[in-house]
Order: structure tokens, then C-alpha cells, then sequence
């Protein structure tokens, strides 16, 4: 029998409401997409700063145009959610944009487990496998001059999936934090991630430099770009761009268009 998801709505909107003004939170079971939806609301001028969870996205978006499948998880007799999928929206002004998204990823890692990785820009990984993923998109505002509407949409597998059309099957939360579900790690990521957006909007990217490079699943590998561009990755710089030492010389990428990979290890000697 399915029980009712008891999602932490208003424990959350008491921690972050004081610290921004006409924050709301809203569970919805299901929708196309969170992104999608917040995007269509700030199309239609609502900049309000909100909190929007789905159980179920039917339409879900990833990075470079990719579609995001939450899985249909293996649990079928309960209410039990696959994923975690959500997305953030908020007026935000900073002086540079750059490496915001680096920024939200790690406060991700940092909630979440010692264990958990980041692969440039803001993929989380957990031994070589992709567990959550990160969308961002921005929406101008008349109103506001200097500031724009920030969407930002995640998206953590919880419990295994199918690895339909993926090179490497995905992780998934519980094999780290067996018992984990939706709700209680919306409690633990969300209102550190507001704080981290607040903060990233005060600061920039540079106090988060040295954490994420603590955390980079790229440092010191091989890498391809998708660009074609091949070298070492060496970390990111203070502006969060991806600094690859390739054979001309220490390279800095910052195109979100751009994907990187490690690059494949060399064939073994034939005796
Ligand atoms: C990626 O890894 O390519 C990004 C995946 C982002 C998925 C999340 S799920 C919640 C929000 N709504 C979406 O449609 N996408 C993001």
C-alpha cells in the first residue's frame, strides 16, 4: 500500500524564510520538469524565491540538452521516490556568474557524504559513477536591474536504476546512506544550498576554490574534452574554470558547453 511521502516543507521554510524574504515551499507529486516549471513562471514575471519539489518529473532536463530520467527504482510497492529531483529559484545578483554552478555542486558533496566527488563542472560522483547532476538556468528581470532569476535544479539518484542508453550504470545515494529517502535528504541538502547561493552571490567563487578542488574526481587524470582538447586536468582556478595542462601549455575552460571525460587508458602491450 503506498503511504504518503512526510516531506520536511516546513522545517525547511523555517530555516530559510529569515534570510529570504517571501520564500516558499512546495511539494508537488508529480510535474514535467521543476526547471521547466520555474522557468514558465519567471517567463510570466513571478521572480518570488521558492523551493519546488516534485515526486515524479515526467519530462526531466539534464546539462547540453540531455533528458534526466529519475529512474523508476525497484521498489514498486511503496511511495518510495527513486530520485530526489527539485529546483531552487531565486533573485540573485552577484558581480560574476562564474562558478556558481561548481559552487552548488559542492555544497551537494559537502551535505552529503566524505565519500562523494565532483567531476568538473558540477557532476557528482561516487567511485566513477554519476549519482546527482545539476541544472542551472537564468531569466532576466526588468525589475531588478543587475539581477537575475536563478533556477537551479537537482536531481540525486536514490536507489538504483536502470543504466538505459549510459556508458557507466549510475550510483545512488543509499549505497552510501542505506535508508536514506527523498525526504530527509531534502532536509539535509536544501537549506545549505540557499546558504551556499547566498553566499556565492556575497563572495564569488573563490572561497570555494580550495573545497572543490579537495573534492575534484578530475585532479592530476588524463582528460578529453569534448572539444577535442586532450592534457591533465590540474584543478580549477578562482573563477572555477577547469585548468588542463595540455601539450600547449596550461589551458582554462570554462564553456558549459563543453564535457569532459578521463581519457581512456592506453591498450596493454601485445607480448
Ligand atoms: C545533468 O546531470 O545533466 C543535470 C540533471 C538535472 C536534473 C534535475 S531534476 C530537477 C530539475 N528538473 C529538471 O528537469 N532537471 C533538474
Amino acid at each position: 500500500m503506498n503511504t504518503p511521502l512526510r516531506w520536511p516543507a516546513e522545517a525547511i521554510w523555517e530555516a530559510v524564510a529569515p534570510d529570504l524574504p517571501g520564500f516558499t515551499v512546495e511539494i508537488l507529486p508529480e510535474i514535467d520538469s521543476t526547471n521547466t516549471e520555474l522557468m514558465r513562471r519567471a517567463r510570466a514575471g513571478r521572480f518570488d524565491p521558492v523551493l519546488l519539489v516534485a515526486e515524479r518529473q515526467t519530462a526531466g532536463r539534464g546539462r547540453l540538452g540531455r533528458d534526466w530520467h529519475s529512474g523508476a527504482g525497484t521498489n514498486t510497492t511503496t511511495s518510495m521516490c527513486p530520485s530526489l529531483t527539485f529546483s531552487i529559484g531565486l533573485p540573485l545578483a552577484p558581480r560574476d556568474w562564474s562558478g556558481m554552478s561548481l559552487a552548488v555542486g559542492l555544497s551537494l558533496v559537502e551535505s552529503l557524504h566524505p565519500d562523494l566527488r565532483l567531476k568538473w563542472p558540477n557532476d557528482v560522483y561516487f567511485q566513477g559513477r554519476k549519482l546527482a547532476g545539476i541544472l542551472i538556468e537564468t531569466a532576466g528581470m526588468t525589475e531588478m536591474p543587475g539581477a537575475r532569476y536563478a533556477v537551479i535544479g537537482v536531481g540525486i539518484n536514490l536507489h538504483p536504476r536502470n543504466a538505459d542508453g549510459l556508458n557507466t550504470p549510475p550510483a545512488w545515494l543509499q549505497e552510501l546512506r542505506p535508508g536514506m529517502e527523498a525526504p530527509e535528504v531534502l532536509m539535509q541538502v536544501a537549506t545549505p544550498l540557499i546558504q551556499t547561493l547566498k553566499a556565492f552571490e556575497r563572495s564569488g567563487f573563490s572561497p570555494f576554490q580550495a573545497r572543490f578542488n579537495a573534492r575534484d574526481a578530475l585532479a592530476d587524470l588524463d582528460v578529453v574534452l569534448s572539444d577535442g582538447m586532450t592534457g591533465r586536468a590540474q584543478g580549477v582556478d578562482d573563477v572555477g574554470a577547469l585548468q588542463v595542462l595540455s601539450a600547449q601549455g596550461l589551458q582554462k575552460v570554462t564553456s558549459a558547453e563543453v564535457s569532459v571525460r578521463p581519457a581512456p587508458l592506453p591498450a596493454p602491450l601485445k607480448p
